[in-house]
């Protein structure tokens, strides 16, 4: 297999996305918001999801853009394909998708052998049912030139001690991204799942937790971004990591 690795100039990203509309789903969370700020950037207009209207109010606070639109939006709940039609209705069509979803449940750290049934039952829920359903309400929606990108962590391939639900999920919705793409064949948008290493997000920064080898989450949506627009040298490949930034984004 031959990896191809892409490089793309961090601090002048050259990708024009002006005209498209991009449905960032989690664009509330620590990665999302990195995303929001590179699609921003990159000319798009972003429609920007959570589930609470307070974090999205405050997302928009920050990031202050006439281009910004925010939704709330819930994947578990069963009105999820309404809820995506009447998106399309308000914001017009939307070329791509970006699912940046996770929840660590309130369980805290144990072994997978010491959860719950119900503990157990909500992880699968919110990490692996989310996306699965995110998939199924998104794609018919999706133009087919466009794009839709799985944001995963490195749990998909490696041992999580502590984690157990989470890494499982991982794997799991790494599993079902590529079945869909292959399932796809072509014949609605690119799917695309990117595995990403640690990320230095706001939350991790405000908590006082820096490190220079993490991501900085606005590289990601300079990634993410080239996806959408097709220019990626990855476009071609449906797995990508994209685990230490001066690597940049690899295939498989
Ligand atoms: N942070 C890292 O260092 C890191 C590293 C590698 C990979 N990743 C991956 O990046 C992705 C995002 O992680 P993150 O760190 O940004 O997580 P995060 O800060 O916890 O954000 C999670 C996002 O998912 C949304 N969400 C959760 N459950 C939802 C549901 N049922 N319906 C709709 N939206 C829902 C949250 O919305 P609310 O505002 O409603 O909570 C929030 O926007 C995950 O796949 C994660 O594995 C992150």
């Amino acid at each position: 297999m031959t990896v191809i690795v892409n490089a793309p100039d961090w601090a002048h990203p050259q990708t024009d996305l002006t005209g498209s509309t991009v449905l960032l789903i989690g664009g509330t969370g620590g990665v999302g918001e990195g995303v929001a700020h590179a699609l921003l950037g990159a000319g798009a207009t972003v429609v920007a999801t959570g589930r609470t209207r307070e974090r999205l109010d405050d997302l928009a606070g920050r990031l202050a853009s006439p281009r910004l639109v925010t939704a709330v939006l819930d994947l578990l709940d069963p009105g999820l394909p309404e809820a995506v039609t009447a998106l399309v209705r308000e914001h017009g069509p939307l070329g791509s998708a970006v699912v940046s979803v996770a929840d660590w449940g309130g369980q805290g750290r144990k072994r997978v052998i010491d959860h719950t049934d119900d503990e157990w039952d909500a992880l699968i829920a919110q990490n692996l049912t989310t996306i699965f359903r995110a998939y199924r309400a998104l794609i018919p929606a999706l133009s087919a030139e466009g794009a839709i990108i799985q944001l995963n962590g490195l749990s998909a391939d490696l041992p999580f001690p502590g984690a157990g639900g989470r890494a499982l999920t991982a794997a799991a919705t790494k599993s079902m991204t590529r079945t869909i793409a292959e399932e796809l064949q072509g014949s609605g948008p690119r799917v695309y799942e990117v595995i990403l290493g640690l990320i230095g997000t706001r939350s991790r920064q405000l908590a006082g937790f820096d490190d220079p080898t993490w991501i900085p989450p606005t590289d990601v949506g300079v990634h993410v971004a080239e996806l959408v627009a097709g220019t990626s040298p990855l476009a071609g490949s449906v797995l990508h990591y994209l685990v230490e930034r001066a690597d940049g984004p690899r295939s498989a």
